[in-house]
C-alpha cells in the first residue's frame, strides 16, 4: 500500500512518500521537509499568516519532489493524506485542500489525519510496535499520556493543566535571549551547564494522577533569570541544565504514575513509547531508557528526525487508516484544535465516513461535491521556487538545525 503524506500544521511544510506491506512492515522511499525558521526568527516565533503563505508557495514543489525521489507517479499511489488538524488553521486548510486535489483528480482515497494520531502511531513505523502501548506525547501544543490501543483507540490518562512542555521550552529560550525554534537551544546550553546551581522546582511530582503543569517551573527559572541579570554565558547555560533537569525528573515521576494507572486499566502495555519534538531531547530519551528498566517495559522512540514534525509519519497514519478500511470524504473540515481521543474507533465494515468506489475515488456518504467534479480537468500545480532549501531526511540521522531539518515552535495559542 503506496500512500502519500502531507504535513502543514505549523512551520514545516513537507511530504513524503511510504509503502506499508500487508505484513505492517513500513518502507520511507521519501520524506522531504521544507523549515520555514528562516522566515519565522525575527519574530521569536511561528507567525501564522506568514506559514500559510509560505506552505502555499513551497507546497507543489515539495510534493514533486517527494514523488520524484520515491520514484513513483499518482497514479500508483493507493491513498493521499494529510493533516487535517490540529494545528494553525491557514496551513492546514493549504494541505487539506492539496491532498483533496490529488486525491479528487487522480480519484483517491483521502485520509484526514489527526497530526496527533501520527506522532502517537509514528512507533509503528519505525519500530513495528504492538498494541497497546504507554504513550508519552510531548510537542510544542500538547503533552499527554495516553493508552494507545489500536488505530483511533486512545484513552488519555494524563495531559498538562497549563502549558505543554515543547512550549515550556520555546518560552524558556525565548527569556534567555536563545531565540527560536527553543528546544534544541535550551538542550544545547543545558549540555555545558551545571544543573545543581539552581533550585527549581518540580511540578507535581509524587501526585498520584498522571498530568502535568509546567507554569509554576517557568516562573521560578524567570525570577531566578532576573535574580543574577544580566546573564552571562555560563548564567544561561545554567538555567538551562536546571530548567532540563527539572523537566526530566518531572516527566519520570508523571509516567512512572502514567504507567501504574495503565496497568490498572489495561494490564501490561507491550512498551512505553515517546513521540512528539520534545521527545527528541537527547537528556528525556536517556531518562526514559532508565524508568523503562526499571519499570520492566520496553522503550521505543522514534529516531528524532521523526519525533519532530515531519510527512512520513503523515503517510504512515493515512496507510495505518486505509488498511482498517477507514478513509474520509472530501468535505472533510480542516480542524484547529482535535482532542487525540475524539478521533474515533474503527468501524468494521463499511467506512463511516466515506465509501470508495470502484475505481478507488473518495465519495463522501454526505455530499454531492467529489460526483460533480469528477471527471474535471486537473488543475495546474507547476513548481514555484520555496523560500528556504530543501532537505530530505535520514530517519537515523539525528534532527538539527544545520541540515535544514528543524523543530517547531508553536504559539500557544494553538495548544
Ligand atoms: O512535534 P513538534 O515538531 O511540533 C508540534 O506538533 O508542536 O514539536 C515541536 C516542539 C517545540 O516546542 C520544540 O521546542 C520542541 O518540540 N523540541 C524540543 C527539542 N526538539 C524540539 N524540546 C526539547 N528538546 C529538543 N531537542
Ligand atoms: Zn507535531
Amino acid at each position: 500500500m503506496l500512500v502519500l503524506g502531507i504535513e502543514t500544521t505549523c512551520d514545516e511544510t513537507a511530504a513524503a512518500v511510504v509503502e506499508r506491506r500487508d505484513d505492517g512492515q513500513a518502507t520511507i522511499l521519501a520524506n522531504v521537509v521544507l523549515s520555514q525558521i528562516a522566515e519565522h526568527a525575527a519574530f521569536g516565533g511561528v507567525v501564522p499568516e506568514i506559514a500559510a503563505r509560505a506552505h502555499v508557495e513551497a507546497l507543489d514543489l515539495i510534493i514533486a519532489t517527494a514523488m520524484a525521489e520515491a520514484g513513483r507517479d499518482f497514479g500508483a499511489l493507493d491513498g493521499v493524506a494529510a493533516a487535517a488538524g490540529p494545528g494553525l488553521i491557514g496551513g492546514v486548510i493549504v494541505g487539506l485542500i492539496t491532498a483533496k486535489v490529488i486525491a479528487l483528480v487522480h480519484k483517491k482515497p483521502l485520509m484526514a489525519v489527526n497530526h496527533l494520531e501520527a506522532h502517537a502511531l509514528t512507533v509503528r513505523l519505525t519500530d513495528g510496535a504492538a498494541f497497546p502501548y504507554c504513550l508519552f506525547l510531548a510537542s510544542g501544543g500538547h503533552t499527554q499520556i495516553v493508552a494507545v490501543r489500536g488505530v483511533g483507540d486512545y484513552v488519555r490518562l494524563g495531559t498538562t493543566r497549563d502549558d505543554a512542555i515543547g512550549e515550556a521550552f520555546d518560552k524558556t529560550a525565548k527569556l534567555l535571549g536563545l531565540g527560536y525554534p527553543g528546544g534544541q537551544r535550551v538542550e544545547r546550553e543545558a549540555a555545558r551547564g551545571e544543573p545543581s546551581r539552581f533550585n527549581l522546582p518540580r511540578p507535581m511530582l509524587g501526585r498520584q494522577d498522571a498530568d502535568f503543569s509546567l507554569s509554576g517551573l517557568k516562573t521560578a527559572l524567570r525570577l531566578e533569570a532576573e535574580k543574577i541579570a544580566p546573564l552571562t554565558h555560563q548564567d544561561v547555560a545554567d538555567l538551562c541544565a536546571a530548567f532540563q533537569l527539572a523537566v526530566v525528573e518531572m516527566v519520570v515521576d508523571r509516567l512512572r504514575h502514567g504507567l501504574r494507572i495503565f496497568r490498572e486499566r489495561f494490564g501490561v502495555p507491550c512498551a512505553l513509547v515517546a513521540a512528539g519534538g520534545v521527545a527528541a531531547n537527547e537528556a528525556i530519551r536517556e531518562a526514559l531508557l532508565n524508568l523503562a528498566a526499571q519499570e520492566h517495559v520496553a522503550l521505543m522512540v522514534p529516531p528524532p528526525s521523526l519525533c519532530t514534525d515531519n510527512a512520513a509519519m503523515i503517510a504512515w497514519a493515512g496507510a495505518e487508516r486505509l488498511a482498517q478500511g477507514l478513509c474520509d470524504g472530501l468535505d472533510s473540515s480542516p480542524r484547529a484544535r482535535w482532542p487525540l481521543d475524539q478521533v474515533g474507533a474503527p468501524l468494521p465494515g463499511p467506512r463511516p465516513h466515506a465509501t470508495v468506489t470502484a475505481d478507488g475515488a473518495a465519495l463522501s456518504s454526505h455530499s454531492s461535491l467529489v460526483g460533480d467534479r469528477r471527471g474535471g480537468e486537473p488543475r495546474d500545480c507547476g513548481p514555484k521556487a520555496p523560500h528556504t532549501s530543501i532537505s530530505t531526511i535520514d530517519p537515523f540521522r539525528p534532527a538539527g538545525e544545520e541540515d535544514g531539518v528543524s523543530s517547531n515552535t508553536v504559539p500557544s495559542a494553538v495548544a
